[in-house]
């Protein structure tokens, strides 16, 4: 047996339902892989319910979704997943993962897996209310627009009656505008057998799980309301929905971000990652785009238009603008990168600086080394990738190509315009430049040839 109530004092069960078509999303791939803040939307809620303490999770999918079975293992070791046959109601779907429910005690939180936002603090109050005594608990919102949602009818002293779907509802209780978002509670030992009673004889011809409401009061159960504030429980139907959701995340971990000491100029123009971390007394200018792996330390700034994704950048470093880190860039404290400049796989040691129109790919920098304006580490031959190392305190004139594999030795030059295709020794100057030749009165002599070349013609 898994347990009984009271085995652990907050944990539940959590069987979060993704096994509908998603067909409003006009898309391919299943609709809880969408991703918020580049982390699919299933991906939010397995992260939530452990952070709200779920002991059991198991994701309900159709036997058409692969790629969803695969994405839990990954993000979850300890879930698991089961699968629904036909898609036949939200009851029918949480009956799928029934060889988990025959054993649970403890209380059941049913999610829907396309509302992302969910707090674990919702999650805990559910499980909360269920653990003091409620048979059913429905998270709750109050919606400006209640098209398309179950409508919660309570009674008179507040409690809960009946879930009415939209497509079964009249038009006295369409008025009504508290909605059900899709999470409900059940009291573990009793959800097998409260859902087994459900029938499918409404609009839709659906076994519905918001049914589980009227059927535990008609046994003497109390179901009651929690009410949540309606973005925590937003749900995606499309495109337009997934785009207003993702607005509500970025806006809110902005806000986490500046309460935790960030300085953001334009604080809606910058768009950051499900796992971005900045730290306090980092300075973001606006237009600033993190992907995916970047950490940025305090006392920082990255300056408008930068492009990060898979960089570290330590502490009084200056970024920007409009430069682009790409994934494996780690730069120590007190580097500058300026504008147009790319990097890759690029360590670049404390203070050194590449500050215009450069390209620094599978390369070290070393300690104090200054970088020309147009350097290019040439690392890719058309079949393999090579490393450039620069040692400390080297100067790398304006436009050089160097072509990797070659290191430029420590406190060495480089003369601007070079190709460097050899090592160059510590201290040394390499430069590979033609000669300058200068003929004195060249000028004159050319310009009346050319008159004269043109009076003849005409
Ligand atoms: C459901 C609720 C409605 C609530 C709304 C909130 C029911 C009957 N209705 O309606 O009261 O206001 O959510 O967004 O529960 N799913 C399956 N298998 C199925 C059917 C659905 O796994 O056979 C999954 C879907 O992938 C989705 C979730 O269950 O994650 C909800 O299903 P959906 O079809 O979106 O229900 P709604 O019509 O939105
Ligand atoms: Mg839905």
């Amino acid at each position: 047996m898994s347990g009984t109530k009271g085995d652990h004092p907050d944990g539940f069960t959590a069987i979060i339902l993704a096994a509908g078509q998603g067909t409003r999303m006009r898309s391919q791939r299943p609709k809880v892989l969408h991703e918020i803040a580049g982390l699919a939307m299933l991906g939010h809620l397995l992260t939530s319910v452990r952070a709200a303490g779920a002991t059991t999770v198991c994701v309900v999918t159709s036997p058409q979704q692969d790629d969803v079975r695969s994405f839990v293992a990954g993000h979850d070791a300890r879930a698991t997943t089961v699968v629904q046959e036909a898609q036949r109601g939200t009851a029918d779907a949480v009956l799928a993962a029934r060889s988990v429910l025959e054993t649970v005690g403890e209380p059941v939180l049913v999610l829907a897996g396309d509302v992302p936002l969910v707090t674990p603090e919702t999650l805990q109050a559910t499980a909360r209310r269920i653990r003091e005594g409620a048979d059913v608990v429905v998270v709750g919102f109050t919606a400006a627009d209640p098209t398309g949602y179950g409508r919660l009818i309570c009674d008179a002293s507040g409690m809960l009656r009946a879930i009415v779907e939209h497509a079964d509802a009249s038009a006295q209780e369409r008025a009504i505008t508290l909605c059900n978002s899709g999470f409900i509670g059940i009291d573990g030992e009793k959800t097998l057998t409260l859902l087994d009673d459900i029938g499918n004889d409404n609009a839709q011809g659906e076994f519905y799980l918001t049914d589980v409401v009227a059927i535990a009061r008609a046994r003497g159960g109390d179901a009651v309301v929690y009410e949540a504030p309606a973005d925590d429980v937003r749900g995606v139907n499309s495109r337009a929905q997934l785009a207003e959701v993702e607005a509500i995340w970025q806006a809110r971990r902005r806000r986490t971000l500046m309460e935790e000491g960030v300085s953001m100029a334009a604080p809606a123009t910058v768009h950051l990652t499900h796992d971005t971390q900045i730290a306090p007394d980092a300075f973001i200018e606006p237009n600033v785009v993190f992907g995916p792996g970047v950490r940025v330390a305090s006392g920082t700034r990255i300056r408008a238009f930068s492009h990060l994704e898979g960089a570290h950048v330590a502490s009084g470093c200056v970024v920007g603008p409009y430069a682009r880190l790409r994934p494996g860039t780690v730069l120590a404290a007190d580097v500058k990168i300026g504008n147009f400049v790319e990097t890759k796989a690029a360590e670049i040691a404390a203070g050194a600086k590449v500050n215009h129109l450069t390209y620094i790919g599978d390369a070290e920098i070393g300690e104090g080394a200054n970088i020309g304006a147009g350097t290019i580490t040439c690392n890719y031959d058309g079949f393999a990738k090579h490393r450039t190392r620069i040692g400390p305190g080297a100067f790398v004139g304006s436009n050089s190509a160097l072509v990797a594999p070659v290191r430029i030795g420590a406190e060495a030059y480089v003369g601007s315009g070079s190709v460097i295709t050899k090592d160059v020794a510590d201290g040394a100057l390499a430069v590979t430049r033609a000669a300058q030749v200068e003929k004195p009165g060249w000028v004159t002599k050319f310009r009346a040839l050319m008159q004269r070349r043109k009076d003849r013609a005409s």
